[in-house]
């Protein structure tokens, strides 16, 4: 009797605390792709060629992964689209990656059962982490041209009336970037009418009964800018939980006028100056600079942005360029900064997948070497996080500056005065000459001892809280005040 009645009470309290962007402020997130991060069977050695096949991947085999993403300081996933596909084979392989929706009410029962789903929310939960699950509603899917659509199909949009009339985007005209398919006539995205309000409504009941009965925590909405602005206000609240968007624009005057219509965007601005900016050598810092003001002036909210450096759209990282500290500086910049930090199945791998499908690699032939350089390295700079913010609630919204900048190196404040983390960049790459940088600005008092937390050097604070700081190997530095550190376990404090 009694049990039943804390049963009822708690899974009552349980819907209740959807989780706002507040919430999601705090978290760091693992992008998964399910068909390609682990199977049931816990195979490492399963093949997987990336173009186009199903190989496997399930909900039953994230449960399983769950320490493999954990231990590397992460604090919810990013799954990708849960609903019933195209089921035949298109010239672009088959709707593993969830793209290609056709029955919003029917889950993929390739990843798994209602039920598996489920599970997996709840394993999460036990570990005080969040789901945050990928949802189109744009277009659904169809294997052919525009002529050969078969509307009846769709559920529950089962009618041409529901749709626009074909048209291929004219990316210059804002009308046709939302009206017109997606696609091409191997695979069309058959584009909603999503201005109507028997399509909105319906979608909002839709989004309400999805996130009810999975715990969904979050959402990451696709191609965003494709559908008409006016739909995002009854959808978000219909979900009740936060929602990040992709948004693929490189302007932050294009790009956050966004955050007027839901609660943040993926953050492809810092995307494009940060990967131009530490691909190379050469790259520019200046741009990279001037990028991050202009982001923090335009956007109403830059400490719920979703920061990423790598996606399945994208070619990888380590396509562009194989060296180590590179790669290590930007995945410190996507963490350090402000945002939420997102990072894609793989990158703590160095997977190098260019284009799309090649960077959709199966994760579990890496053996999810915990060992893997990018993996440790990962999982310090999510710990120092993780630890900041626990620190000081104010570290995550105060907005991180620049305090030193040259054509090499940038150095980032983030945190208010005695509780800021000094984060240095460089994209002089792991075959540089050592060097020392003079930083000034850093609001250290004189005297302060701080530590990098990767390399576990500590340093006095010069007058002034000036920093002479000894760059090595092209490798980020990330200080922190050492009297924060006491029992945090990070380099053995
Ligand atoms: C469209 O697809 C149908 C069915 O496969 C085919 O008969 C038709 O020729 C195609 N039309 C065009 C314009 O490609
Ligand atoms: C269209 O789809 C419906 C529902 O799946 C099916 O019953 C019907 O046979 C299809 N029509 C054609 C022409 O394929
Ligand atoms: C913009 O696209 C819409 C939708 O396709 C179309 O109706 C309109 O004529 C286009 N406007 C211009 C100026 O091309
Ligand atoms: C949610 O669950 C109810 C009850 O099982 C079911 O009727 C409904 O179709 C489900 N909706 C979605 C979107 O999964
Ligand atoms: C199209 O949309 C963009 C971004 O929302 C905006 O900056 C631009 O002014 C719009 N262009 C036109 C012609 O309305
Ligand atoms: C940085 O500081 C060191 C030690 O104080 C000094 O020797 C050096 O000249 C300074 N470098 C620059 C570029 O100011
Ligand atoms: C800090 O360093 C800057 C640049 O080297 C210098 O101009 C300034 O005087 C220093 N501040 C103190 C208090 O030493
Ligand atoms: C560069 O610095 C690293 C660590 O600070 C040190 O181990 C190494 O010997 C230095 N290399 C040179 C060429 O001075």
């Amino acid at each position: 009797m009694k049990l039943t009645f804390f049963l009822a009470l708690f899974s009552f309290g349980a819907s209740v605390l959807a989780a706002s962007a507040a919430d999601w402020r705090s978290k760091s997130i693992y992008q998964v792709l399910t068909d390609r991060f682990a199977r049931t069977d816990g195979s490492t050695t399963a093949p997987c060629n990336p173009v186009g096949k199903y190989c496997g991947g399930t909900y039953q085999g994230i449960i399983k992964q769950l320490d493999y993403i954990q231990n590397m300081g992460f604090t919810a996933i990013w799954i990708s689209p849960i609903t019933y596909q195209i089921q035949t084979w298109t010239p672009y392989g088959q709707a593993w990656h969830g793209y290609w929706q056709q029955d919003l009410y029917q889950l993929n029962s390739a990843f798994g059962t209602a039920d598996d789903l489920r599970t997996l929310a709840t394993a999460l939960h036990n570990r005080g982490m969040y789901l945050m699950v990928d949802v189109v509603v744009n277009h659904n899917g169809w294997n052919g041209n525009e002529t050969s659509v078969n509307y009846t199909m769709f559920k529950p949009f089962d009618n041409v009336e529901y749709y626009h009339n074909f048209c291929n985007v004219d990316y210059s005209n804002n009308t046709s970037i939302q009206e017109c398919w997606l696609g091409d006539s191997n695979v069309e995205l058959v584009d909603l009418r999503t201005e109507d309000t028997v399509v909105a409504q319906e979608y909002q009941t839709w989004i309400q009964q999805l996130v009810a009965n999975y715990s969904i925590d979050g959402l990451r909405i696709d191609t965003v800018k494709h559908v008409d602005t006016a739909f995002w206000a009854g959808f978000e609240e219909a979900a009740g939980v936060f929602m990040t968007g992709e948004v693929t624009n490189g302007d932050p005057y294009g790009l956050c006028p966004y955050q007027n219509y839901m609660d943040s965007v993926l953050d492809y601005a810092m995307y494009y100056a940060a990967t131009d900016a530490f691909s190379s050598t050469a790259g520019s810092m200046s741009k990279f600079v001037s990028q991050l003001n202009g982001m923090k002036s335009q956007c109403k909210d830059t400490s719920v942005l979703g920061s990423f450096s790598e996606n399945h759209d994208q070619p990888r990282f380590a396509s562009l360029t194989s060296d180590m500290s590179l790669a290590k500086n930007i995945i410190t910049y996507t963490i350090m900064s402000d945002g939420i930090p997102i990072m894609y199945e793989g990158q703590e791998q160095h997977y190098n997948g260019a284009e799309d499908p090649y960077n959709r690699e199966a994760v579990w032939l890496s053996q999810y070497n915990t060992g893997a350089p990018l993996y440790t390295h990962t999982a310090s700079v999510n710990q120092i996080r993780n630890h900041a913010l626990y620190v000081d609630g104010d570290w995550l919204t105060y907005q991180n500056r620049v305090i030193y900048s040259d054509s090499a190196n940038v150095a980032m404040r983030k945190g208010d005065d005695g509780y800021q983390s000094i984060t240095i960049l460089t994209n002089s790459g792991a075959s540089s000459a050592n060097y020392t940088l003079n930083i000034t600005n850093t609001g250290y008092d004189s005297g302060t001892q701080i530590v990098d937390i990767l390399s576990c050097e500590a340093l006095n604070a010069g007058s002034g809280g000036n920093l002479t700081v000894s760059m090595s190997q092209g490798l980020p530095r990330i200080y922190y005040p050492v009297e924060l550190l006491d029992c945090s376990g990070i380099c053995g404090y």
